[in-house]
């Protein structure tokens, strides 16, 4: 069992991941092949930082296929993939490691319509939306340890960076989604029967991409740092 394990270790999977750097024409399938996640991760481990410019592919490709997907296949998404993303978002940082988030899976189709109702955000999104992420912040955990900083400010950027990382493990896993920030809180805290200590952040619908990747556009490096010190 050992002997195999090395052997794919250094032997498959880097062969793999060399047919995936040295040819496009390759890429759908080794896609497909290394789209396992247990296959993933055995690779990042094995490669550490012995081979660094694999595992940023890698990462580089889910950052660039990540974009705003507003139209979903008639698909929903399977529980094992929810969860599977769940996993890796829960693994961004926090304040303190006080994780002051929560997040609600939102998969009933009414209740979806009624989200929706209250959500222009919603408003360009095709009818059918398999899969609601309601991110919220818990401010009264960070401010245990934090006070006012917590509450104002770390509890939203602990469950915004949860989101954040939702985004990017969807596009790991050949999902695709969109972050939504304008909605009416205090009718999806209701909707979505939220206790009074939970601030819905932000919504990230997730569904099978029924969109052709587009154009990113973005400010210039030089625009976007302010100087060098
Ligand atoms: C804080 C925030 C709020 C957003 N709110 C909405 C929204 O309510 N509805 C929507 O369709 N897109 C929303 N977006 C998505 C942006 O429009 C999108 O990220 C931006 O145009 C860049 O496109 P890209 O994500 O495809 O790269 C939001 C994004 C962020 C980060």
């Amino acid at each position: 069992m050992v002997k195999w394990y090395t052997r794919y270790l250094e032997v498959v999977v880097p062969a793999r991941a060399w047919r995936f750097n040295s040819s496009s024409r390759h890429h759908g399938h080794f896609r497909r092949a290394l789209s396992s996640v247990v296959e993933r991760s055995l690779y990042m481990r094995h490669v550490g930082g012995s081979n660094p410019s694999v595992p940023t592919m890698i990462f580089e490709e889910v950052v660039k296929k990540r974009q705003s997907t507003r139209s979903y296949l008639p698909k929903k998404v399977p529980v094992g993939l929810i969860a599977k993303m769940l996993e890796m978002a829960n693994l961004a940082p926090s304040a303190g490691n006080l994780q002051a988030r929560k997040v609600v899976i939102v998969r009933d189709e009414e209740v979806i319509k009624k989200i929706k109702e209250v959500t222009s955000g919603l408003g360009r999104f095709s009818d059918n939306i398999p899969l609601i992420f309601v991110v919220c912040a818990v401010p009264e955990v960070s401010a245990v340890r934090y006070e006012e900083r917590g509450r104002n400010l770390y509890a939203l950027q602990d469950a915004t960076i949860f989101a954040s990382y939702l985004q990017l493990a969807a596009v790991s896993l050949d999902l695709a989604s969109c972050w939504v920030g304008s909605f009416k809180e205090r009718r999806v805290s209701e909707i979505c029967n939220l206790p009074e200590n939970l601030i819905p952040v932000a919504m990230i619908p997730v569904g099978f991409s029924n969109e052709e990747p587009r154009e990113k556009h973005r400010k210039s490096l030089a625009e976007l740092i302010l100087k060098r010190i």
